[in-house]
């Protein structure tokens, strides 16, 4: 670790938003990608469980499972150095009991080496993130499209847009800050909604296409970077082709290799080495 660097930490965020200071989230899921980001100067990467579907091809987030995250938890971990790393558990991993999910949520810091994980609920998750919250594993919530739900809510729609489903959801958000949660994720919601939201509490609110007024913002990066074209959502902004140019990259080389073209014939070969 370089002693230059000062890591950012789940309470900081709390004095990020104190000072008016926004919170830039971006997901990551193996070391390249962790590091890439960590060097720009996001503030923190979610090893989100949305792998599933940009990584691994499911068509939802459902089949990721607790080894999955382990796995790629330690990889991004690796490549951070500043950014907080938070961890996704997994669809049921925290759901079907306490012990469950003391012990599930440990494996993602121990053996994931991620500072922080993120559940997903309200009123149903309390009692987990307070227990998280009081055995040392701080715990960031994720209320409006809460996709490990898909089935139950029907598909990847908005949330929260009629008046009592939006109280609901600022009173889970007021609850999850009462269980010691250090932010929470606002996906999906209407801005005004999300507005309030970010008033009411203390901890920061992060959105995903819930407006501009959370205190941070959250992209899945192979949306933002252009990696993923199969369903990236309206609000995306993507800030690079970088899908495009490999595809243009591994044209390139596939050409020239068939043509022997690549690799160039030898002037004199003095180089031995193969390091990278
Ligand atoms: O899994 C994920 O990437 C997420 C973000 C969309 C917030 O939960």
């Amino acid at each position: 670790m370089n002693k230059t660097i000062q890591p950012v930490r789940a309470p900081d965020l709390r004095r990020m938003k104190r000072r008016g200071e926004k919170i830039a989230m971006l997901t990551a899921y193996d070391f390249t990608m962790a590091r890439l980001l960590d060097r720009a100067g996001v503030d923190v990467l979610l090893v989100g469980d949305s792998l599933g579907m940009v990584v691994l091809g499911y068509e939802t987030t459902v089949p990721v499972t607790l080894d999955m995250m382990v796995h790629h938890a330690a990889a991004a971990a690796r490549g951070a150095q500043r950014a907080l790393v938070v961890a996704d558990m997994p669809f049921m991993t925290y759901r079907t009991s306490v012990p469950a999910a003391l012990s599930n949520a440990a494996r993602l810091i121990q053996q994931g080496g991620a500072a922080a994980v993120k559940i997903e609920g309200g009123h149903a998750v309390l009692e987990v993130a307070q227990r998280l919250v009081e055995s040392g594993i701080p715990v960031m919530g994720h209320l409006g499209l809460t996709p490990q739900a898909v089935h139950q809510l029907g598909g990847f729609r908005k949330q929260a847009k009629h008046p009592r489903e939006a109280s609901r959801l600022l009173s889970d958000a007021r609850a999850l800050e009462a269980a010691g949660v250090f932010a929470v994720v606002l996906e999906v919601i209407p801005e005004d909604l999300a507005a309030e939201v970010s008033g009411a509490l203390e901890i920061p609110t992060i959105g995903i296409g819930a407006g501009p007024y959370c205190d941070g913002q959250v992209l899945v990066s192979h949306d933002v970077f252009g990696l993923y074209d199969e369903c990236a959502p309206g609000f995306v902004k993507q800030y690079a082709q970088l899908g495009r140019q490999m595809t243009e990259a591994a044209e390139a080389y596939a050409r020239e290799v068939r043509r022997g073209d690549y690799p160039a014939a030898a002037k004199s070969r003095k180089r031995d080495s193969i390091s990278r």
